[in-house]
């Protein structure tokens, strides 16, 4: 079969993942985020504990119902936030995973991002519940294509999920279809996401 092309790190956090929640562990989370379409198949819920003193992580656990891609990749995360202060682990990056997890197929990236985007949530629900909502990041999406409401958030998307030419965006997101008004826009951020994510 010469589509398992996962390194030997992705495929012992597939057989072996870290940190995964169990109902009777009796796990008490201070925050919880859930991302993600359970119609999709693709659910994340991140839950953390943190030390009020530090304000750091202290353990994690997290469920989903994604892919091979997706469980490794949150094991790897659940490893790496683990005495990360809260500021550090909102800011992790899906390259950042890859790079601890030693790559994975490139169509397959789009399922790293949400371990991260589930734990940006479950550090925000932290703030709201402890009364610091003053730190709350929304991440506020931006309409790059009014006809089509396409957003700068599913730009960023379809370029994880493989699209590299506005063309292939434009197949992904139908965005630029009806005036074309946007085409100069959604290109400047096509190719930003992809040195992102790819350089
Ligand atoms: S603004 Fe994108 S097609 Fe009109």
């Amino acid at each position: 079969m010469n589509d398992w092309v996962y390194t030997e790190k992705v495929k012992e956090h597939f057989v072996h993942p870290k940190n995964i929640f169990k109902e009777d562990e009796g796990f008490v989370s201070d925050g919880e985020g859930m991302v993600g379409n359970i119609k999709c198949g693709d659910q994340m819920m991140m839950l953390i504990q943190v030390d009020k003193d530090k304000n750091i992580i202290a353990d994690c656990r997290w469920k989903t119902y994604g892919c091979a891609s997706a469980i490794a990749s949150t094991s790897v995360l659940s490893e790496m936030i683990k005495g990360m202060t809260l500021t550090q682990a909102f800011a992790v990056t899906p390259k950042e995973i890859m790079k601890e997890l030693g790559s994975l197929p490139e169509h397959k990236i789009h399922c790293s991002v949400l371990g991260d985007k589930a734990l940006r949530a479950a550090i925000n629900d932290y703030y709201e519940k402890s009364g610091m909502t003053d730190k709350i990041k929304k991440e506020e999406a931006k309409i790059i294509c009014q006809c089509m409401n396409v957003t700068d958030h599913e730009i960023e998307d379809a370029v994880l999920e493989g699209a590299r030419t506005y063309l292939e965006l434009q197949e992904r997101t139908k965005l630029g279809t009806v005036c074309g008004e946007c085409k100069d826009e959604a290109e400047k951020l096509l190719a930003g996401y992809i040195q992102k994510h790819f350089n």
